[in-house]
This record gives C-alpha cells, structure tokens and sequence, in this order.
C-alpha cells in the first residue's frame, strides 16, 4: 500500500531501538535488513539505536539508504552536564533524526512540555530533524481530553518556535495506552488525532510528516497507512525483528 500518487509527504519508518541491544545483535539484525532493503526507496528508513551504538550502527548501515537517528538530546549546547549528549555530537555521529518527548522520557525521566520544547529547538539549532512525540494516557482518552491535552503538548513547542519550523521536523502520535501493549488505536481513534495535529500545524500542515507508534505490526500497519492523515510509523518492538521490520517498510513503500 502506499499513498505516493495522493500526496507530497514521502512515508517514513523509524525503529525505535529503546534499551535493547548489542554489537553482535545489531549487526546480525542490520545484515538482514539490508538484505531485503537494497538501493533506493520511496519510503524513508531510520534506526535510532541506543547512544552507545551510534557510530557501530553508522558503520553498519553505510551504503545503504538507511538513515541514523538518536532516541533522546539534551536541551543544552554544552558543558557541565554528566551523563547528557547534545545534538552537536548527534550530528557529529552521522545522526539525522532525534526522537524528542517520547512518553516514556516524559514519564520515567518526568520531562515537561518545557523541557521537551527546548530539545526540539537544541535539535534543530544541529540541523536535526526531531522528531516530536505527543500522545495521551488511558485515563486522559477516557476522559475525553486526548485531544486536548496533545493541542497543549504542540502548543508549548509553538509557543517558543512557531509553526514554519515543523516544515524540518516530524510529529509522532505514540498514544501511551497503545505502547508494547499491543493495543493500537483504531483507524478511527488515529484519523482523529492524526487529522486534528495536521489542523494545529497551520500553514506547512501539507508538508509534515505525522507518523503513528503503538503497538505496530507487520499485520496493522497497512491499515494505518491507508489513512491519509499517517505519513508512516514509529517503532518499538517490531523493529527489533528483521522480518516483521522489513514487512512494515515495505507496507510503507
Ligand atoms: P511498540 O511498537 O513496542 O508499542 O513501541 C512504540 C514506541 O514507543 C516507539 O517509540
């Protein structure tokens, strides 16, 4: 499935390594990938390993159209900050993307709205492609304030940049319900969402890339890329496997 012919956006799929890994699965991971996933293609592929795989990944995807990204950046340029990385050094290590304010930073590192709106801007000051997460928990979607609470988390961003900017970044809808719980949201649930962040992005809606994560599979994803709202999708488990991994970019291509 692929909605090429139907609009500008070119689909996108980024692996979201999280904790997991190793040199040894990496590469055997990678070489399987790459096998299936030769020469140039109309989707867009991106693995975001943990940080200190940045430079084996790098080394292991060159030649191929497979595009580096980090799962987190500082807010600050540099200095006196033990234990952070800045987006300098992302860029310095080959990365292109960086996953900004994804629900688990947000909720096991406690990141605020704020902090969040500061790593975007340290992404882009890097020439960084961030790649913004927004989403809402069980109890906020059944309370009927997801939407709100995703205007808020968007707005706080604008609210220090504006929106022409989001023309370099992409928006990640990970509803915190739907992660590696294997419940993913409905075409429905996701149209809404999906359709509502594309009216806040104002006037570069059309060229943004709003991409879906939650629990998506090799046997969900081309349902949700059906939609014309989903520019592609933000992975977790499924790009750990080189099988199911390979499926979804081909869904998206
Ligand atoms: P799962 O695909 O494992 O649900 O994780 C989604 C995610 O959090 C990607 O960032």
């Amino acid at each position: 499935m692929n909605k090429a012919s139907n609009t500008k956006r070119r689909q996108l799929v980024v692996g979201n390594w999280k904790m997991n890994g190793n040199r040894c699965v990496n590469a055997e991971l990678l070489a399987k990938v790459m096998t299936s996933w030769q020469g140039e293609h109309r989707a867009e592929v991106v693995v975001c390993p943990p940080y200190p795989y940045l430079q084996h990944t790098h080394e292991l995807i060159a030649g191929s159209s497979i595009l580096l990204g980090a799962q987190n950046v500082s807010e600050a340029n540099d200095g006196a900050y033990t234990g952070e990385v800045s987006a300098q050094m992302l860029a310095d290590l080959h990365c292109k993307f960086v996953i900004i304010g994804h629900n688990e930073r947000r909720r096991m590192q406690g990141e605020t709205d704020e902090q969040v709106a500061q790593k975007f801007m340290a992404a882009q000051r890097a020439n960084l492609i961030p790649i913004l997460c927004v989403g809402e928990s069980l109890e906020q979607r059944e309370n009927g304030q997801h939407l709100t609470v995703i205007g808020q988390q968007l707005q706080s961003v604008f609210s220090h940049t504006g929106r022409a900017v989001f023309a370099q970044a992409v928006v990640a809808y990970e509803p915190v319900w739907a992660v590696g719980t294997g419940k993913t949201a409905t075409p429905q649930q996701a149209h809404e969402v999906h359709h509502f962040i594309r009216e806040q992005l104002g006037e570069v809606a059309e060229v943004v890339r709003i991409l879906y994560g939650g629990s998506v599979k090799a046997h969900n994803a081309e349902q949700l890329f059906a939609l014309t709202d989903i520019d592609g999708a933000l992975l977790g488990g499924a790009s750990l496997d080189a099988e199911e991994f390979l499926k979804i970019c081909k869904a998206a291509d």
